[in-house]
């Protein structure tokens, strides 16, 4: 079994540590975060994955899996160095390079003759190459292995991937991180470095381009009396279009498909190509995150300033505590702009907001609702599915109900005196 040094302890550093010792592998895992790593050696995982933290407690135990400050004490032994740091946005859409390298620098010198680093950060193609030419070529290797993990998923998106992808200039270092996996069952496919680089950023855009192709279906439902749930069923069906990927909403977020579609825009405008479909459906989904803060607005006008909106979950999606490119918080900033009182419930966020100081976050979904003229649902939390609508429509001033999630159906909803919106139904 390897030795491994996983640089950088964030979502994708820890669930890949975890995971490669759950394997078999002996794992280090470094970041520069002194909390961070007094909380991981404390047992305590600093934020919400669902079975992470039995994962990491597990694996701990058996002694193959360790944290430790400074990627250089991980790295000085290991002969596989993942590296798993951000590379957030700048503000023109090009990917923010500077945390990242500043962990190669840390690591090489102490690079041992034939170790392999491995990229699992989200990065614009051609990092790899540049990353290969600034250690040299004496005896360290450079490979692309792009993760395609999804928060509140991420342990079996791991270890029961649909694919393993692993980029590289030579045949005989794939197969070498490829032998890191030999317990998965996944197609492995190998690439050039260029190629892996450019499979993760695609990967993400098309997603967000099928959710926008969606989403506009949605409203074009709205507009003719169609209903985009029997819509999105009738083409799923179709194996060439399937199922995933299909459900509308309030328009996508979280910290990846903005990003990385933004990436690969600026990516592709850097080499002189003018990526017009993507650069329209980042457009898109801005004037759909529009659309579903109109809904409200027009549903509940606040012309005297006195309207109270409640809304059911903060964070971009169901199953992580993540609020990072939330729509929830888009959403909700329109409506602040228009002075809106605003509380709000997430099962998973319990503080005030930095992004949004002047809303009320309240302990339960109830006290959410109290003295509201309107709830939006903003997330697909299983507990909102499960809630007594009739006493909801009740404690409410008046019951208004946008459901951005089309949780609930529109024809009982209004059988419990609700004036339901949905999203394309
Ligand atoms: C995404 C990808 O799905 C992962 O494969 C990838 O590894 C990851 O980014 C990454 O690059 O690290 P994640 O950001 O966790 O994962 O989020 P998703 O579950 O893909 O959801 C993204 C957004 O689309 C959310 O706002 C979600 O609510 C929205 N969505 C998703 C919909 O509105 N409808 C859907 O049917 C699915």
């Amino acid at each position: 079994m390897a030795k491994i040094a996983v640089i950088g302890a964030g979502y994708v550093g820890l669930t890949t540590g975890a995971c490669l010792a759950h394997l078999g592998h002996h794992v280090t895992v470094a970041d520069n975060d002194k909390n961070r790593i007094d909380d991981l050696q404390a047992g305590r995982v600093p934020f919400y994955e669902p079975g992470l933290d039995e994962l990491v407690s597990n694996v701990t135990k058996t002694n193959r899996l360790r944290f430790v400050l400074g990627a250089t004490n991980a790295s000085k032994d290991a002969e596989f160095h993942f590296l798993c740091l951000p590379t957030p946005a700048n503000n023109d859409g090009s990917t923010d390079l500077s945390f990242f390298e500043a962990g190669i620098s840390e690591i090489a010198s102490v690079l041992q003759p034939n170790s392999i680093v491995i990229n699992k950060s989200t990065v614009p193609l051609g990092t790899a190459k540049k990353v290969q030419e600034a250690l040299g070529t004496d005896g360290i290797f450079v490979v692309s292995n792009p993760e395609f993990l999804s928060e509140g998923n991420a342990i079996k998106d791991f270890l029961e991937p649909s694919r393993i992808v692993i980029g590289s200039c030579s045949t005989e270092y794939s197969e070498r991180v490829a032998g890191l996996y030999s317990n998965i069952d996944a197609p492995v496919l190998m690439s050039s470095w260029e190629s892996a680089e450019l499979i993760k950023h695609t990967a993400n855009a098309y997603l967000a381009m099928k959710l926008t192709f969606v989403n506009e279906i949605a409203t074009l439902c709205e507009i003719t009396g169609a209903n985009i749930e029997d819509v999105t069923a009738g083409i799923g069906h179709d194996p060439r279009i399937g199922s995933d990927y299909m459900k509308a909403g309030p328009g996508w977020g979280g910290s990846c498909f903005p990003k990385d579609s933004a990436s690969l825009a600026q990516v592709a405008r850097s080499f002189g190509f003018d990526f017009t479909l993507l650069e329209h459906t980042i457009d898109l989904n801005q004037k759909h995150l529009d659309r579903t803060a109109d809904k409200i607005k027009q549903l509940v006008p606040n012309n005297s300033k006195d309207k109270r909106v409640a809304a059911w979950g903060l964070t971009f999606k169901a199953g992580t505590d993540d609020l990072r490119y939330s729509p929830s918080i888009e959403v909700l900033k329109r409506l602040e702009a228009q002075e809106y009182e605003i509380s709000a419930y997430d099962p998973t966020v319990k503080d005030t907001l930095m992004q949004l100081p002047l809303i009320e976050v309240t302990d339960s979904p109830y006290e959410c609702i109290n003295d509201a003229d309107a709830l939006v649902i903003l997330t697909e939390w299983d507990e909102f599915k499960q809630l007594d609508m009739e006493v909801v429509a009740q404690s409410m001033r008046s019951a208004n109900l946008i459901d951005t999630r089309n949780l609930y159906d529109k024809n009982e909803m209004e059988k419990i005196g609700f004036t339901y919106l949905g999203m394309g139904v």
